[in-house]
């Protein structure tokens, strides 16, 4: 394989998200979101990082933009600050912060640049937090409100609609590993009801934004790792398909197909979700695509998870680089479930980059890995596979929750001293990757 070329319309993008890049977290009017107050909190993010600059994107946005147009993106996956648009969540409209999203999508359309939007990613407000967050229903409805007041004001300009981001890391790291806020710990329970409510929430929001604005695109993005097994062995495979039906399935089974995998329902036995009436019927409710995050995989043997695999290469984030798992994980999807048009919404890895005496970042491992794995995901488009386009995390280096500022995924270094921008030879790799419309097998040569 020398050359691999993608389809005239394929969407090449980046990825981000408001807290990881924004910063001016209590400017014009801003209110508060559970991940201000808990990078606030002594101990919970390493070195004490805090998203209060970030990459101060709030107020370098138009730098930010002339780089993307320098890699040539032709889309941006980018989330909105729920409390920067809405202080309390639900109420009085923070019309600076509307004003603020207006700039940014003019600018990226002026630019020629696809705004793809996502409504939550993660920085619930604090405010929505104190009324009992994901487990009230009542908030369910302010989630959809907030989707509605979006897309009556950027559904004019912006098609592509998300309403969240990988809903699985908010509940089991929020409320299971607490390593994210709000930073509870050990409440399967909570985090089952916070699973389903999420999707209840996604339901509600995907009404309010086609009611909103008729014509939208609408999806919902996803986490979902390929999970191998370490063998050919019998009971290998069948501990890694029971892996696979009872954990990553939470999401698919129930917005695919309308109810939880049985085998779920088995493994969590009496401490299922509470469901009402009705609420399948709105998780379910047809979308327009799936947008796919994924990283790694998991290898499960008849004894249990193995990691690390000997011989693997594991990035900054102790995440296994295996391409072909990818392809893999993409197949199983569409061949389990009818699924509609589909982005990867996220795929990144995180070196540590140096600056070279050249003051050039030469971020060879990097490029090697989107290499593979975009390589990996034309293969799974020929395999059948209805992949419309790939956003790369992240476009620039960003606060990494409970990680702070030590894991840098960008395609653009940003020095947190200075906040100056530095594009990495992985920029530029992913600048010819865009104009060729193609991946070039070879060794990368840093320009
Ligand atoms: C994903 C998140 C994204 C970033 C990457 C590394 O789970 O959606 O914000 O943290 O991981």
């Amino acid at each position: 394989m020398s050359n691999v070329s993608f389809p005239s319309n394929f969407v090449w993008g980046a990825a981000t998200a408001a807290y990881q890049i924004e910063g001016a977290w209590n400017e014009d009017g801003k209110g508060e979101s559970i991940w201000d107050r808990f990078s606030h909190t002594p101990g919970k993010i390493t070195n004490g990082d805090t998203g209060d600059v970030a990459c101060d994107h709030y107020h370098r946005y138009p730098e930010d933009i002339a780089l993307m147009r320098q890699i040539g993106l032709k889309g941006y996956r980018f989330s909105v600050s729920w409390p920067r648009v809405l202080p309390a969540g639900f109420g009085r409209v923070n019309l600076a912060g509307l004003g603020y999203y207006d700039r940014l999508v003019d600018s990226l359309l002026a630019a020629n640049i696809e705004p793809f939007i996502t409504l939550h990613h993660w920085d619930l407000p604090q405010a929505i937090w104190e009324r009992g967050g994901w487990i009230n229903r009542d908030n369910l409805s302010f989630f959809a409100d907030y989707a509605a007041l979006m897309a009556k004001h950027l559904g004019d300009r912006i098609k592509r609609w998300t309403t969240f981001n990988e809903p699985s890391v908010i509940a089991i790291d929020g409320y299971v590993s607490g390593e994210h806020a709000p930073g509870v710990k050990n409440d399967w329970k909570m985090a089952r009801q916070v699973i389903h409510n999420l999707m209840v929430a996604h339901g509600l929001a995907v009404q309010a934004i086609r009611a909103a604005a008729p014509g939208l695109e609408v999806g919902i993005v996803l986490s979902q790792w390929g999970v191998d097994p370490s063998s050919d062995e019998p009971s290998d495979i069948a501990a890694a398909n029971h892996i696979w039906n009872s954990r990553e399935t939470a999401f698919l089974h129930p917005i695919f197909r309308g109810y939880y995998h049985p085998e779920m329902v088995d493994a969590v036995g009496d401490q299922m979700p509470e469901v009402k009436s009705g609420d399948f019927a709105l998780i379910s409710q047809k979308l327009d695509f799936l947008g796919i995050n994924s990283y790694s995989r998991s290898v499960i043997s008849a004894q249990g998870q193995i990691a690390p695999i000997p011989g693997s290469e594991y990035t900054e984030m102790g995440w296994e680089v295996c391409a072909p798992a990818f392809r893999r994980l993409l197949n199983r999807i569409n061949q389990n479930y009818s699924l509609p048009p589909v982005y990867i919404t996220e795929n990144g890895a995180s070196f540590k980059d140096v600056v070279s005496p050249d003051g050039k970042i030469h971020d060879e491992r990097r490029i090697d890995y989107l290499r593979q794995h975009f390589t990996q995901v034309r293969l799974a488009m020929q395999d059948g596979v209805d992949v419309r386009g790939y956003f790369v995390w992240s476009l620039i280096d960003n606060f990494e929750w409970g990680h702070g500022n030590t894991k840098p995924f960008g395609l653009i270094q940003t020095d947190y001293d200075t906040l100056k921008r530095t594009m990495k030879d992985s920029g530029e790799w992913y600048q010819q990757v865009i104009a060729s419309n193609s991946v070039d097998q070879q060794q990368y040569k840093s320009v």
